[in-house]
This record gives structure tokens, sequence and C-alpha cells, in this order.
């Protein structure tokens, strides 16, 4: 087990490197089984994620071939690798996806759409739910056996099997990101045309759709919510780039807002941020665009309390709903926070209150009143960005912050506390038994 050491009030300055998104990265990994031809995939970032979604891909047969390629990076720059990772599918042996996997990475679900398109069968312990809610994958079913996939429970596996799927019209009875990445991928060999209406538009979902119309799929209309699927007998290996991790950016982001710092992000996407970046001035912070691929954040004047509501892309995303909470408990006034995806993704709050944080929660809406001085305490992290946000209230925070179970931030943050350190920040990582 880890933990996070952090004094805090120092304003970060320097240059941060933003990895690749490891949300885009998941779908596309499991992309690989769609066939039998090498699949490349450049600027895979070092996360816990990434390294369940190999150990899976390797359990089912997948010959993975990796290479660190590190960017330079100077004292003044924080490091970020740029993996290589070559997946090819084969030789696969198995289509289980093992109840010990899945109920660490909920998104294991996304090999159920590719080994039912390519080998017309799967078994996928089904994911419970985590902290943040239950998590269903009801609508990833409902979709598949459309295409014509039949499921039945076993042992807490979801067993599905299917001829040769079918085109079909699929409406989502709720946007769902890896709900419509699983469909994709399914509806890419299915026979006939597929329509996904009602889908999600992240840009995650558009970096997928990219990779899959490399390996040869017909698609049109990936990032808006009518997608167009003509499915071929065959896909190819394919050459593909991740999209760089906007979470992580917007992270980044708070934190310049948090410590009163100024930071460079390079390496970022501002264009799947514009929602972030905006309201992040409305509170008064100084955003600015460099270039297509950098920004430059700071916050010298008090910051102004704002209300957000969390929605799907391109709303304000649901995973900077803590990361937002957390900055504006330095703002002047009361911010109203609607989370609206999630059923229970307040956890964070009450250990923000622990350090002197005024957040009063009521049902789906939490409400932060500001400016206060949080001070350092001892804090539990509950899942990947709860705890992006108490590291970013430790920054804040007058003292010393403990942060316990830091492997949910593992999941999602390439080494966090190295690019910190580069910025500026006194933090260090502790491990015990
Ligand atoms: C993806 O999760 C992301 N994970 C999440 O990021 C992100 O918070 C979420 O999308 C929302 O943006 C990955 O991409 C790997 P959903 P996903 O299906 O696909 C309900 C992080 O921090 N729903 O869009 O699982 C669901 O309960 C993680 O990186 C059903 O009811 O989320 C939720 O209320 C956390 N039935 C809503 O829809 C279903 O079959 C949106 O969920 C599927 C979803």
């Amino acid at each position: 087990m880890d933990r996070f050491i952090i004094q805090g009030g120092i304003p970060l300055q320097g240059t941060v490197r933003i990895s690749g998104a490891k949300n885009a990265a998941l779908p596309c990994l499991a992309a690989c089984l769609l066939t039998e031809e090498p699949v490349i995939l450049e600027n895979i970032p070092s996360v816990r994620d990434i390294a369940t979604t190999i150990h899976l891909l390797k359990t089912l047969g997948v010959t993975i071939k990796e290479s660190e390629e590190t960017s330079t990076s100077s004292g003044k720059e924080a490091h970020a690798s740029q993996r290589r990772i070559v997946s090819q599918a084969n030789r696969v042996e198995s289509v289980e996806a093992p109840w010990e996997l899945v109920r660490t990475m909920r998104a294991s679900t996304l090999i159920l759409g590719p080994l039912l398109a390519r080998f017309g069968k799967a078994r996928v312990s089904q994911p419970g739910g985590c902290s943040i809610g239950a998590r269903p994958i009801d609508l990833h079913i409902k979709g598949l056996e459309k295409l014509g996939a039949t499921f039945h429970m076993e042992h807490g596996m979801v067993v599905g099997q299917a001829d040769r799927l079918r085109g079909a019209r699929i409406y989502f009875d709720r946007i769902t990101v890896t709900g419509t990445e699983d469909l994709l991928m399914a509806a890419t060999l299915a026979d006939g045309e597929t329509i996904l209406d009602n889908a999600a538009r992240e840009p995650e979902v558009q970096d997928l759709a990219s990779l899959l119309t490399k390996m040869g799929a017909n698609i049109e209309g990936a990032g808006t919510s009518t997608i167009c699927v003509r499915g071929v007998s065959k896909l190819h290996g394919a050459d593909h780039r991740i999209i760089p991790d906007r979470i992580e950016a917007g992270t980044f982001l708070a934190a310049a807002g948090i410590t009163k710092g100024d930071l460079t992000l390079q390496d970022c996407c501002p264009d799947h941020l514009q929602i972030v970046i905006d309201k992040f001035r409305e509170i008064g912070m100084k955003i600015e665009k460099i270039s297509t691929n950098s920004l430059r954040a700071w916050a010298h004047q008090p910051l102004r309390a704002a209300d957000i509501a969390t929605e799907e892309y391109p709303g304000f995303p649901t995973d900077m709903q803590a990361q937002y909470m957390a900055l504006v408990t330095q703002a002047d006034g009361t911010s109203v926070i609607h989370e609206k995806i999630f059923e229970n993704r307040f956890l964070h709050a009450l250990e923000m209150v622990r350090m002197g944080a005024n957040i009063r929660v009521d049902g789906s809406q939490a409400i932060v009143r500001g400016p206060v001085q949080l001070s350092g305490a001892g804090v539990t992290a509950s899942d990947l960005r709860a705890s992006a946000s108490l590291v970013l209230a430790g920054l804040a925070a007058q003292g010393e912050t403990i942060i316990e179970r830091v492997y949910h931030i593992d999941r999602g943050y390439e080494r966090i506390e190295e690019k910190l350190q580069a910025i500026g920040a006194r933090i260090q990582r502790i491990s015990y038994k």
C-alpha cells in the first residue's frame, strides 16, 4: 500500500507534459481483438488500468509487445512516458474475463463487443458496483442483443454468444461511454448497417472510431449522437497515437488555480477541454491557449464562486467534478455542484470537510462555501478522481496532508507525484506493507 505526504501552500510553477488518455487507450487496446493482424498504439500512459488491461488481453492469448519511449524531460519539465504497445490477437485461446480482473476494472467489459463480433462468444464477470455507483452494463447487453447476441448469467459471469452479428438500429436509453464503445466495436464486423442513436460524443469515443477506421471499418458520425457503421468482413492492423488525457490536463489546470501558481501544459488538447477552460476562466483563472497542444494557466487574483452541473460531453465532465470542488473551496461565495451522471460521487466532500472545507451534500448536489483556509489532515482516497481532488486540497492546505490508498490515483494518473515534484510541489510517496 502507498500513501502520499504533502506539504501544502506552495504555488506550482513550470511545465508539465500531459500523458495519453487512459479512457481512450482502454477501448483501443480492446479493439485489437477485432483482427489477427498487429495493432500498434502510441502514447499509452503507464497507469494501473492499462496494466490490468494488458494482463487481461494476455490471459485471452493476445501477444503484447511494449516499448517505453520517454519524452525528453529536463529538470523543469515533468516526465511523461509515451509507451508504444503492439498487440496481436492471432492466437486467442480464451474468451473469458475473470472476476479477479473485472472487479478491479469494470472497463474490462469493453472486450464483450469485440469477442462476440470476432469469435461469437464471450464470458465476462458481471462487474460489481464501485464507490461512485452501481455501474450496470444493461445497455451494453441490450445493444448486443439487438445485434443478435444471446446472453445468460452463470456463476456471476455474463455469458454471451452469437452466430453472426447482424446490423440493427440501437437507441441508448442513457448516454453511455463504454456502452457506445462496446457496440461500436461489435458493429464493425456485423452484417449490414448499424445505427447507434443517443451515442456518447466523448473524444475518447472519437479516438476509438479513428483507430477502427484505420483498421478498415466503415464509420460515420463518431463524435455526434448518431453513429452509422457499415459492417465489413475483416479488419486489418493499424498504427494509431492515443489522444492526450483531457482529465489529467483539467486536473493540472485546477492545480494551478488552487495553488495560485503558473503552469504550462504541453502535449494536451485544449479543444477537448473547452467547457472546463470556460468555467475556470469564469471563476477568475487566466488560461491562455499557447498552441494547438499547449496551454498556460495562472491565478494571481482571488477566485469567484460559480455553479456547475455534470453532463455528458461536451458538457462539464463528471470526471472533473471532484477537482472542481477542491478548487472552489478557495473561491469567494457559494458554488452549487450538481452531479447528474453518477449516484454517489461526493465521497471526496467528506474528506475535504475534515480539512476545513465548508461543503454540505444534499442528494445529488453539493454546496461549497468559500474561501476557507484548508488545513492538512490524514484523509482516505475512495476512487480515482476523488484521490486527485484530495491531492489538490493537500497542495493548497496549510501544513501536512497524508493521503491513504493512493492505488486509486495510480489507476489513471501517470506518476503524478513525479509530475508534481517537477513543478515545485512538496509531495512524497511512502510505501508501506
Ligand atoms: C466512462 O465510464 C469512463 N470510464 C468514466 O471514467 C466516466 O466517469 C464515465 O464514462 C462518464 O463519463 C472509461 O471510459 C473507462 P457510462 P462508463 O456508461 O462508460 C449508467 C474515470 O474516472 N449506465 O457513460 O462506465 C451509469 O451507471 C472513470 O476515468 C447504465 O445505467 O460510464 C452512469 O450513471 C470513472 N447502464 C451513466 O449511465 C449501462 O449499461 C453513465 O455511465 C451503462 C451505463
